[in-house]
């Protein structure tokens, strides 16, 4: 049997503000996703969230795109999404853009990544959930993880790593994706990757040699962009990741090194500003400064027969409070610019925009330069 890890996630209503996903919205979730596992449409389920984002962490046998296990996933955001309505809670249902379900969630509002997998001897993963971000976030730690060996000793010291890693990234514009082999194509992945709001990373998988099937993802980012969806906006697509770790993958300390760097995201207040990530443990996520600085939790599960034996909070550990305190330092450092770029976002990237007003309205004041 091969198992299937599928996070779905959505924002469909918080407090106050954009701040928390309310418990009861999390209870009402729980009271489908119980039942879906109870008819053994999944085998076990978590529960987790980062700011106001929810975040259905899911296994089971059915493989990923799965009909049912996305119904259930929707069916959950619907019923919390009720909920929510009954609080008056702040954009309730924001991310749910259809009134009906129609096969799968992918364009219909939430995020979503997934691996079906081969169960090994012994299968951590981790499960990534950010807020006030976007895809692209996951390109600079991602690339670490796979491809940096001064953050993954394995990659210089474990043979099994030594075919490297294949790197497969979308071009979010032009909705079309490539292939690249590291180390071999090393610097044309960065040319890429390093343009985070046009190349993402959806997906890594094993080189030659490794244990894992090569055809097996290591890694699994979701890419879906709301504002494109919906053509306005309707809510960050604050996005979630799932990286296997161990035997010939890179070790779950590698996994969570490269976050000791508080680098600069895309996102922050009204998704249209440059800010550090913010690493924390699930109870610290709410995203509070100027809506922010975008938060990353971490989930360590072990998986047995599909069982999630966990969650570890990895980002509890006060070994990441020093980059805290520098994501602080920088969040100061980026505020201070107010409306100025860097720190707001260039136009094609912001969520939110007055400009095509403001273009308006000084149209007939704007002369030719002589
Ligand atoms: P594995 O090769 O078993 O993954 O061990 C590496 C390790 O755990 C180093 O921290
Ligand atoms: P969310 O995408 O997390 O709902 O945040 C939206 C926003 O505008 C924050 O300022
Ligand atoms: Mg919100
Ligand atoms: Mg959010």
């Amino acid at each position: 049997m091969k198992t299937t890890l599928s996070i779905i996630k959505a924002d469909v209503g918080s407090y106050c503000g954009h701040q928390r996903c309310h418990a009861k919205l999390m209870e009402a979730a729980n009271g489908v996703l119980k039942e879906a596992k109870e008819s053994g449409v999944l085998i076990d389920y978590y529960i987790g969230r980062c700011g106001d984002d929810m975040d259905l962490v899911m296994t089971h046998d059915k493989g990923e795109g799965n009909e049912q296990v996305h119904k259930t996933a929707w069916n959950a955001f619907v019923s919390a999404t009720e909920e929510a309505k009954k609080l008056k809670l702040y954009g309730a249902g924001q991310d749910l853009l259809s009134d009906a379900f129609s096969g799968n969630v992918k364009g219909m509002g939430p995020g979503c990544a997934e691996i079906e997998m081969e169960e090994r001897k012994s299968e951590p993963v981790v499960c990534f959930l950010m807020d006030k971000t976007d895809p692209g976030a996951f390109n600079l730690p991602v690339y670490k993880m796979f491809a940096d060996p001064f953050n993954t000793a394995g990659l210089v010291i474990d043979p099994n790593m030594r075919g490297g890693f294949k790197f497969e990234v979308y071009d979010i514009y032009e909705n079309k994706r490539v292939i690249l082999n590291t180390p071999e194509e090393l610097y044309d992945l960065l040319a890429l990757v390093g343009s985070t709001s046009k190349y993402v990373i959806k997906r890594v998988y094993p080189g030659p040699g490794n244990k894992v099937p090569e055809d097996e993802p290591a890694a699994a980012v979701s890419t879906d962009k709301l504002h494109q969806i919906a053509g306005e906006y309707v809510g960050k697509d604050d996005p979630v990741a799932i990286v296997r770790g161990q035997s010939g993958l890179p070790a779950v300390g590698e996994i969570v090194e490269p976050y000791s760097f508080p680098h600069l995201v895309a996102g922050w207040m009204r998704g249209s500003h440059v800010g550090p990530v913010y690493p924390c443990s699930m109870d610290k996520s709410d995203p509070t400064r100027f809506d922010g600085p975008p938060r990353i939790v971490a989930l360590g599960f072990q998986l047995a027969e599909g069982n999630l034996v966990g969650p570890n909070d990895v980002f509890a550990d006060p070994a990441f409070d020093r980059a805290r305190r520098e994501s602080l330092a920088a969040a100061d450092y980026m505020r201070r610019h107010g409306p100025f770029q860097p720190h707001r976002l260039p136009p094609a990237d912001m969520e939110y925009t007055s400009m095509p007003k403001v273009m308006e309205k000084l149209r007939e004041r704007f002369k030719p330069v002589e």
